[in-house]
């Protein structure tokens, strides 16, 4: 039986079939299970328009779901000479049922295959980001509430500035995850939405049903226009991409923060002994390489939508091999923001603040404005409280009053965090997951 699914009568050169397949055999397995359950949709269409008796549609299924479950259990591959997992399906399927197997593929093209394997794929990816950014939210949110009185050296050109806190600080991190929420969220919505039925990029003289595959995978519509449906590849993934590279942007800086205050000439952190590293010839060491590697790791991720452009760029509409390419950098961002949540999450939850940054008296100087507010609140006008002030601490004469009265909206008295968690559970509520993984489920097990 010939492995390609396009091999009519000529002979594939090796060299080019090493090149065009690249590495999806290793890659497509991460869209197998996606792959299956489009296929268990498609299959269930095909026999409601009459392309298919409901015998031939049952066998399907369950040959699909028998597949699924080599998925499941990593026992599923791509074989040698097999193009991608597309093929490879289809392959199983004919060698198993023989005709009914060929039928499968009536109405639809690779180029929407992947296209939903990828939308599929990216849903359930979306789902779990957003799950791992909420744990993060919340461990910030909790140490904020836990350190609300906790006073911390503000700075403005990494020169002492203005007292902040540790309820700032850590809520910081928590309203940046919370905006970062409406890019998840906007690249949900526009991931969920069916390309299936577009088939190679104009459609089908089918009668394919195309919201019936809509319902049944449990999209909130459909790419309407076909030919969209396709420009669609790429331009989602990088749309995707500015989302994910998002919440990279607030976890490399909170990494730099958690460097550097951790360090011996800040002292305002200190990590979980477990969560430092040694170093081989000096025995003092712990070092944050941790955060360092979540820095570096998502720093690398905020290049991903430059890196997606960068393939698409200058791509007219239709379908392009140049496409393929983009899985090597998109599906694996992924897992790496994935762990990197996990590790952000597990550090934060443990990491201990210096209760008595105080009592170093080179943070002094960070409560001139304090001053400067006291006096004008009594009637001086600001320039002039601003002018005596300054001049006492040039002449050694400040004695600095550390004591904080901060009551306005969002500042170190009135952090407000109630109305941050409220705006970040509003974004997170309004994708219904549930949506979703039922119509998955209800394909799979049906
Ligand atoms: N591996 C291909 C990709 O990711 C699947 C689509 C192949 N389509 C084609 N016309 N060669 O783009």
């Amino acid at each position: 039986m010939a492995k390609k699914l396009w091999e009519k009568s000529i002979d594939v050169n090796p060299e080019i079939e090493r090149f065009t397949v690249g590495r999806d055999r290793e890659l497509d397995l991460l869209l197998a299970r996606y792959d299956i359950i489009g296929s268990i949709a498609h299959s269930t269409m095909l026999k409601s328009i009459g392309m298919l008796t409901a015998e031939e549609m049952e066998e399907l299924h369950k040959e699909l779901r028998n597949i699924h479950a080599t998925v499941e259990n990593g026992e599923f591959f791509i074989e040698e000479g097999v193009e991608d997992v597309h093929s490879q399906v289809e392959l199983m399927l004919t060698r198993k049922l023989g005709d009914t197997g060929k039928k499968i593929h009536s109405g639809r093209s690779r180029n929407d295959q992947v296209l939903v394997d990828l939308k599929l794929f990216t849903r359930n990816g979306l789902q779990e980001i957003c799950e791992d950014v909420m744990e993060l939210f919340h461990a910030l949110i909790k140490q904020s509430e836990r350190h609300k009185d906790v006073i911390l050296p503000g700075y403005t050109h990494l020169q002492v500035a203005m007292p902040s806190s540790f309820g700032l600080w850590f809520g910081a991190y928590a309203e940046s995850l919370a905006d970062d929420m409406l890019f998840l969220q906007a690249a949900y919505r526009m991931c969920n939405r069916n390309p299936l039925g577009s088939a190679a990029g104009y459609g089908s003289s089918f009668p394919l049903d195309r919201t019936m595959t809509t319902e049944l995978l449990g999209f909130d519509s459909m790419n309407y226009n076909v030919v969209y449906a396709q420009m669609g590849r790429g331009k989602c993934e990088r749309n995707i991409a500015f989302a994910l590279a998002s919440v990279a942007g607030t976890l490399s800086k909170l990494a730099f923060d958690a460097c550097m205050f951790n360090s011996q000439n800040f002292g305002f952190v200190k990590l979980p002994a477990e969560c430092t590293t040694g170093s081989s010839i000096m025995p003092h060491k712990k070092n944050p390489d941790v955060f360092e590697l979540l820095r570096a790791r998502c720093n690398r991720l905020q290049a991903l939508p430059t890196d997606i452009t960068l393939i698409m760029n200058n791509l007219p509409s239709g379908y392009f091999r140049d496409l393929q390419i983009i899985k090597e950098l998109f599906l694996p961002a992924f897992t790496s923001l994935k762990e990197c949540l996990a590790m952000a999450t597990y550090i934060i939850d443990r990491i201990e603040v210096n209760r008595n940054i105080l009592d170093d008296s080179r943070y002094d100087a960070m409560f001139s404005v304090e001053e400067v507010n006291r006096l004008a609140t009594d009637g001086m006008p600001f320039r002039d409280a601003y002018k005596k002030v300054g001049l006492d601490i040039e002449a050694g004469r400040f004695t600095p009053c550390k004591e904080i009265h901060h009551t306005h909206e969002g500042s170190i008295g009135n952090l407000c965090n109630d109305k941050i968690e409220e705006f970040m559970q509003g974004t997170y509520d309004s994708m219904d997951f549930g949506k979703a993984r039922d119509a998955e489920a209800a394909l799979l097990n049906r």
